[in-house]
């Protein structure tokens, strides 16, 4: 008989530490919501304790998202407990997530504590933790590097005052799927009463390994897996969500396991992540790259059309990849509108939808047909802004073979208005030289990359870039059908997201 697994997802936790991908609370909900509409049993909504934006954003989840629990991250100290449980008491389902770390290398260089001290806090904090909430999940960071036996020991202190999940997470992505197995069976065997708790496996991808070690845990006896959308997350990433779902569904005769994921959610998850965090997906990435379901080879189109399962394991359809994605154009009205950015996995209010309307109406009298990718773009530039300390009010560029790039911008800065022009060595360049100028900001530019939505010389363009000020990485991304002013945007949704980071400092510790 198939058994289930969990699906915790970290997309908002872990998925939050991918380098630039920090959400505003808004960004978050709508995550949050499709999360729930996906199926996933439990969302780790946030790290409560690391800034005051975080636990804003995971109250705010706590307190609308119904079905799936809604659990808040917190080391093992009283004030991570007190602020996880503040943020996610509201919630239908709440729940606390403490841990420490039990590898020699974690206790004497980061931690500086005694193996001793480690079992005391462990404990302590799973009975703080308990003295809130009936749900507590204890996880032993960098488990693949800790000594088994003393590990068993840390479990131990944390079930005996009881946590009812126990995690064995492989933090920096060091195991190969035999060890991660060898581990949970260890824990299984050595660990009193563990029958009665739910193991978990949580797996970083730095060597390329955390699905198939998410796998052999399962095998091994866990019972809940955490993960990823996009497999985003700190480093080289967490296990991606829907490789898992799609593995246990896709193998359903080899691995007598099954989650309660709603695959044909996927696909919109997937890109809803990627629009909002802008980390985006690899065109050759399993299960949602842009590619997974291409057939470039003759040999293959000619198998694929004779007999789809020739070289096809799975329906692009049960990932709800539809068959078209070409579905609006000047004529269609707002109620089609709406129901297809609900389809999208968007949630909206009314106003949001007149607001995103209006562009759309816009975009579409110059381009004849509007795709999902379009509307998406429209939607993180209307709606899904970060609160604006800057706004571009207009940009105006000279380039060619002949002339010397020139921008002039009028900007509207904390609500008075400013304008400045600069050269540059080409049109963008030209119009960040003056954005720098009149912000006064000198972030780096780390990354910058453009691409037109949809095919067609009449696409809209969407630039994403990253920028790095003091520490704090960003993401920006704008849409226009002029791609200098596109890049515009996306420089200025950065700043203000730069702004934003610089008002709600992190905490220094880390995790
Ligand atoms: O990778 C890790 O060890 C973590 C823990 C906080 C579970 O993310
Ligand atoms: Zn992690």
């Amino acid at each position: 008989m198939s058994e289930r697994v969990l699906i915790f997802d970290t997309t908002l936790r872990d998925g939050e530490q991918s380098p630039g991908a920090s959400m505003n609370q808004q960004e978050k909900m709508q995550i949050a919501r499709q999360l729930e509409r996906l199926g996933v049993d439990i969302i780790e909504a946030g790290f409560p304790a690391s800034s005051e934006g975080d636990r804003e954003a995971v109250a705010a989840i706590a307190k609308e998202i119904k079905k799936a629990r809604i659990v808040g991250l917190a080391r093992s100290n009283a004030l991570d407990i007190d602020t996880a449980w503040k943020a996610v008491e509201g919630a239908e389902k709440p729940g606390i997530h403490t841990f420490i770390a039990t590898s020699e290398i974690h206790m004497s260089h980061k931690l500086r504590m005694s193996p001793q001290e480690v079992i005391d806090l462990a404990g302590e904090a799973v009975r703080l933790a308990r003295s809130y909430s009936d749900w507590v999940e204890f996880s032993c960071e960098d488990a693949t590097r800790s000594d088994p036996a003393f590990m068993c020991q840390v479990i131990q202190a944390a079930m005996d005052e009881g946590a009812c999940t126990i995690n064995i997470p492989d933090t920096v992505g060091y195991a190969y799927p035999d060890e991660m197995a060898d581990l949970v069976k260890h824990v299984r065997a050595n660990v009193r009463g563990i029958e009665n708790v739910i193991l978990s496996v949580h797996c970083h991808n730095d060597l390329g390994l955390a699905v198939a070690n998410s796998l052999a845990g399962i095998r091994a006896g866990a019972r809940q897996v955490e993960c990823t959308i996009n497999g985003i997350g700190e480093r080289a990433g967490n296990a991606a969500l829907e490789e898992i779902a799609m593995i246990l569904k896709t193998r359903r005769e080899a691995l007598p396991f099954h989650s309660g994921i709603v695959t044909k959610e996927i696909f919109h998850t997937s890109r809803l992540v990627s629009s909002i965090t802008g980390v985006s997906v690899q065109p050759n990435k399993a299960v949602v790259g842009s590619n997974a379901f291409a057939h470039e080879a003759g040999i293959h189109q000619h198998g694929i059309i004779q007999e789809r399962s020739t070289y096809e394991i799975m329906d692009p359809e049960s990932i709800g990849m539809g068959k078209s994605s070409l579905v609006l154009g000047k004529h269609s009205g707002r109620h089609a509108f709406g129901e297809r950015v609900k389809a999208l996995g968007y949630t909206l209010s009314d106003g949001e939808i007149d607001r995103a309307f209006r562009r759309f109406k816009n975009v579409a009298d110059n381009k004849k047909t509007v795709f999902d990718e379009d509307i998406e773009a429209i939607i993180a530039d209307e709606i899904l802004r970060i609160a604006e300390t800057y706004k571009l009010l207009s940009l105006t560029v000279m380039s060619g073979s002949d002339v010397v790039p020139t921008a002039t911008v009028r900007m509207e800065i904390e609500g008075a208005e400013y304008h400045g022009a600069e050269l540059g060595n080409g049109p963008v360049d030209a119009a960040y030289n003056a954005i720098m100028k009149l912000t006064g900001r000198k972030p780096t530019l780390r990354r910058f990359s453009i691409s037109a939505i949809t095919g067609g010389t009449d696409a809209l363009g969407e630039v994403s870039i990253q920028l790095e000020e003091d520490g704090n990485v960003a993401h920006g991304q704008g849409s226009h059908e002029d791609i200098i002013v596109a890049s515009a945007k996306a420089m200025v949704n950065a700043l203000n997201r730069l702004h934003y980071m610089a008002g709600r400092p992190r905490t220094k510790a880390t995790l």
